[in-house]
Formats: structure tokens, sequence, C-alpha cells
């Protein structure tokens, strides 16, 4: 039995997740203010990250200095015949290489800790952010978006910050410390190595402009799969009730296939890019053995100084490439660092004001004083200019057809959501002054949709009170009438629960989330009860439990039985967002309005099942 039929919470259409995600906004390859705010993670690590920086610059000087000991070796010893200094330099060389490992180890290892750390700071920092976040949040913005945000985004951000600035530093470094050393050992040798340079910025420059696009759509259609998948895996029930498998397929295959394109038009340029960097190191090994080679015979060089020479080129080529990656990585950490941002930057619509105090314990009496609510700027207000009066202890019935405004009044009261005009308060406090945590604690709400999480029945039932003991939580549990049924499970109170409840059905699990209401013992108790229909016994079972649970508090009741609404001080009946009758039962009847109609065509309808 319900007087309205369905029920207005979410819905989860198919959406193009393509279409939505397709264009994202590509951050700047340097952009200042995202890189000064998230240097600021780096702050308590200072210490960390200075010993890593440290390790860099021994780690550039080492690089440098093998190849200059391979020449001493050479043009000092093996040339002129002096075995003996050889030991001593064959002994710096080894620890050289030595000090290089350690000091390359060290700095990953201390890199990666610290990254770490920032990965999961940042992450805990976006999950408190998301709840302070009002519902009016919530509702506009896809799950699986906001998921990849807090786990892709802040990867990328992490690499940036942890090796990408030192690796940024070290590149330079040695690059820059490479060309002054040839230079030194010979200008003209140098300068003949460097020709290959323009044809390396071009090859770079070309690439990295290809890349940019081409990472940028990696990033955006992961995005698009992330979305998805995890609408398909929410939806899934409707899906194959609707046997719309097929659809469902075609939509993933279509941003899977988008993914699989971006990645492997992304990796085709990166394999023609490196081996080009690694053909031009090539090119440049042999412009310096062919010209070297003729200095040498020529007098003009020696042998040590082209050996070295052959060493420095190798390495000259390995910061380019990482530079060039790196470039890419920068631009994704940009992209991310700003949609993170922007994501703490959100300020919740429903804040604690400045100067807002505690709310008292409640006594009970809450009024609407000329309510209007329109759940968004530029939507259809859908509460106009509601006023209600309800006396401690009294329990109001509101009722209507469905998508009336039943669920936003109580939305309103639990302050959720604020009104639009008019003021809502409770004991004649307006609730935008008092501190939404005080005001949660103290009022109870049953939610039309009854939520569990993953974990034990205990554990659902004890949710808003954790440190309840097992005999309060059975007690709430006989309160609510739950009991019953729960030992009559297998594992009865450590009952798994899977996700989203469904190894219970829709009764039971608003039994169990009225127990979990009666255990946190509110002053003021919003119900809105499911509208699925439920069998006579489960019936009766939650209009006992209803009766015990409301006995002493203010309660607001969004009705869909008839028992619950003959229990009520008064009903309010709502419909298209205005408060259109307000009595008690007979008196509705009598009236013959809007009332008598919806409980008419209850009557009929439970009379014909
Ligand atoms: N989160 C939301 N964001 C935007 N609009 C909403 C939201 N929730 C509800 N609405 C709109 O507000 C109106 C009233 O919805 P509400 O949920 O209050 O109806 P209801 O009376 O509780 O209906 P039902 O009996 O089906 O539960 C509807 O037109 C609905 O589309
Ligand atoms: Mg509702």
């Amino acid at each position: 039995m319900s007087f309205s039929i369905g029920s207005s919470s979410a819905n989860m259409g198919p959406r193009g997740a393509l279409h939505k995600f397709g264009v994202e906004k590509e951050g700047r390859f340097f952009d200042l203010r995202v890189i000064l705010r998230m240097l600021a993670y780096l702050h308590p690590y200072r210490r960390q990250m200075l010993l890593a920086f440290g390790l860099m610059l021994v780690a550039s000087a080492l690089t440098l200095l093998t190849p200059y000991l391979i020449k001493v070796a050479i043009d000092e010893h093996i040339t002129p015949g002096d075995m003996a200094g050889l030991n001593y330099l064959a002994l710096l060389m080894a620890a050289a290489f030595g000090g290089l490992y350690v000091a390359t180890a060290g700095q990953r290892y201390l890199l990666s800790w610290v990254g770490q750390r920032v990965l999961a700071q940042l992450r805990d920092q976006l999950f408190r952010h998301l709840q302070a976040l009002s519902l009016g949040y919530h509702d506009t913005h896809i799950i699986g978006v906001t998921v990849s945000r807090v786990i892709n985004d802040v990867a990328v951000i992490n690499e940036l910050l942890s090796q990408g600035l030192i690796t940024l530093l070290g590149d330079m470094l040695v690059l820059g410390g490479i060309i002054v050393v040839m230079v030194s050992m010979s200008p003209r040798l140098a300068l003949l190595t460097f020709t290959v340079m323009p044809l390396m910025l071009l090859i770079t420059y070309f690439f990295s402009r290809r890349a940019k696009v081409a990472f940028r759509e990696t990033r955006s259609t992961v995005a698009a799969i992330v979305g998805d998948l995890a609408e398909g895996i929410a939806g899934m029930r409707v899906i194959q009730a609707f046997a719309q498998e097929v659809g469902a397929q075609t939509r993933f295959d279509r941003v899977n296939r988008a993914n699989l394109q971006a990645h492997v038009r992304a990796m085709a340029l990166s394999f023609i890019f490196l081996p080009s960097v690694e053909f031009l190191g090539m090119l440049a090994t042999a412009i310096v053995l062919w010209f070297g080679a003729l200095a040498v015979s020529q007098e003009q060089l020696t042998i040590g100084v082209m050996v070295a020479f052959l060493a420095y080129v190798s390495r000259f080529f390995e910061p380019i490439q990482e530079l060039s990656q790196l470039y890419t990585t920068m631009q994704s950490a940009m992209a991310g660092g700003e949609q993170v941002l922007k994501l703490l930057d959100t300020p919740p619509d429903v804040a604690d004001r400045p100067g807002t105090r505690e709310m008292p314990p409640i006594e009970g009496k809450v009024i609407l004083d000329h309510v209007s609510f329109a759940y968004r700027e530029n939507t259809p207000t859908i509460l106009h200019s509601i006023n209600l009066a309800i006396q401690p202890g009294q329990t109001v019935a509101l009722v209507g057809p469905t998508g009336a405004g039943k669920t936003s009044i109580a939305n309103l009261i639990a302050r959720f959501y604020e009104a639009t005009e008019g003021v809502v308060s409770i004991d004649d406090i307006d609730v935008r002054t008092v501190t939404q945590q005080s005001l949660h604690r103290q009022t109870g709400l049953v939610p039309q949709d009854p939520f569990l999480f993953p974990g034990t029945i205990a554990d659902n039932i004890r949710f808003g009170c954790p440190d309840a003991s097992e005999e309060s939580v059975t007690e709430a549990a006989q309160l609510a009438n739950a009991h019953q049924f729960i030992v009559d499970l297998p594992d009865g109170y450590q009952t798994e629960i899977w996700e989203g409840g469904v190894n219970l059905s829709v009764g039971q699990r608003q039994l169990i989330c009225i127990a979990r209401a009666v255990l946190a013992n509110p002053r003021l108790l919003i119900l809105d009860e499911a509208t699925a229909n439920i069998d006579t016994v489960t019936e009766v079972f939650i209009q006992e439990a209803l009766e015990r649970l409301l006995r002493g508090r203010t309660a607001i009741v969004i009705a869909h039985r008839l028992s619950t609404v003959r229990h009520a001080d008064f009903i309010c009946v709502i419909n298209e967002g205005r408060l259109v009758e307000q009595g008690c039962h007979a008196e509705l009847m009598a009236r013959g309005g809007l009332y008598r109609d919806l409980y008419e065509q209850q009557f009929v309808r439970s009379n014909s099942v």
C-alpha cells in the first residue's frame, strides 16, 4: 500500500560518458600557482627533500667525474706507461661508481618515501573535503569522476612533486656540466658533437607538441572509462532487467576503444621519439669517433680526451630523453593539480558561518516560516512558502503524491540544504546559526532509501554510536522490531551486509535503519518511509516499532502507509511544493480534498489486492 508510486531517489541514467568528459581543460606546462600550492605539501618533508637534493648533487658530480677519470687513466698512465698510479685511479673509479650507486638509490628511496606520504595526505584531505561538501555538490558530480580525481590526478601530482622536480634539476645540472666539461677539454670536438643539437631540438619540439595532445586524450578517456564503469556497475540491476546488456556493452566498448587508441597513439609517439634520440646519440658518437680519431692521428687530441668524449656523449642524451618525458609528466600534473585544487577550493553550499554555536539540547519545536526552496540556482522552485509549526513531542505526517516535495522538506529540517527563502527553526533557533554537527547529532534520520554499509548488521546499527555495547545494540533492534529476523539469520548480528545491503529485503533494511536511529536516541526524528511495497507482517512490525520509537519525541514522518498516518497528531498534505491541507484524519476526510482522494485511491487498491 502506498500513496505514491516509485521513488525519486537517485536515477542513474546511461549518459554519453565520452561526450561528457571528452574535453579536458589542459593545464599549462608551468603554472606557478599550482606548483606553489603543491610545493606546500613538501614543506613538512623539507629535511628529506634537502637530503635528496644533496644526493642528487653528489650523483650528478659523480656522473661527470667518471669519464674524466678515464681520460686521466689513459693520458697520464696508460699512454706514458706509468702503471704505478693506475691502482690508485682504479680504486678511485670503483669508489666513484659505488658512490653513484649509493647516492642514486638513496635519492630514489627518499623521494618515494616522501612521495607516498604526500599522496596519502592529499587523498586524506580530499576525502575530508568530500565529506564536508554538502549533498548539493554530490548531487551534481558523477561518482566515477570524483574517484578518478582522488586516485589518478593525485598520483600524477605525486609523480611530479617527488620524482619530477629533483630529476629536472639533476638533468639540467648534468647536461650543463657535460657541456662545460666537453668545451673545456676540446672546444672543437665539442662544437662538432653539438651539430646534432638542432636536429635534436626539432625532434623534441615536434614530439612534445603531439605528445601533449595524445596524453591529454589518454587522461580524458581514462576518466570516461572510470565513469562508465561506475555507472554500469551501479545500474547493473536495471541493465539486466531491461536486457540492455548489449547497449551498455556497446557504450563501454566505445569509451574503451577510444582509450585504447589514445594509448596506442601516445605510445607510438614515444616509441618513435626515444629511438630517434638514441639514433642521434649514435650519430654524435660516430662524429666523435671520426673527427676524434682524425685529430688524434694529427696529434691535436689525446686518446684519453676522445674516450672521455665518447663516454660523455652517451650520457648526454639520457637527460634529454628524461627531460622530454618529464614534459608530459609536468603537463599531466598541472592539469591534475588544477582539478584537485578546484575540488579542494569548492566551498560547501551549506557551511557553518563564523560565530555559529552548538545546538543546545533539542526540546523539539520545529517551525517552517514561509520556506521556499530550489535545489540549485536557475532550477525551478520546488517548495513554495511553506508554513508549518510542530510542538515538542508531536508526530506529524507528511503525505502527498510522488515528487510533491516531502523528502525536500525533511532535507531542509535536517539542514542538508538551506532554504532559499524563509527560515527553518528548531526551538526558535534558526538552523543556520548552529553547527551542522551539533544539529545532526541530535536528529535521527531514517532515509527513504535505507542505506547500509558493508560490514556486519551490528556495525550498521552501531553506526551513529560506534561505542555502543552489544546489549544496547540488541535492545535497539528489539525496539525496532528487527531483533527477530536478525537472530533468524545464520550469523545473527554478525551477518555480513553486502554492498548496498542487497542480501536483505528493503523492509529489513529499513528496520535496521530504524534500529540505528533508536540507538542514537535523537530528540527529533525524521522518518522517510520507503515507498517499496512491504508485506503486511513487516508493515505491522514497522508500525509497532514506530509507535515505540516516536513516543516522547518530535517526529516528522513521511508516510506512504495509512497505518502511520492514523497515529499522527496531525497530517500535512503536500502537493506540488505547497502545503494544501492540514488537520487530523477525520477532518481531512470530511473536507473531501486531495487527502480524501489519495485515501480512497489507496483504500480501493488495498481492497482490490
Ligand atoms: N537532489 C535533488 N536535486 C534537484 N532536484 C531534486 C533533488 N531531489 C528532488 N528533487 C526534485 O524536487 C522535487 C520534489 O522531490 P522530493 O524528493 O521532495 O519528492 P517526494 O515528495 O519526497 O516524492 P516521493 O514520494 O516520490 O519520495 C521533485 O520534482 C524532484 O525532481
Ligand atoms: Mg521522497
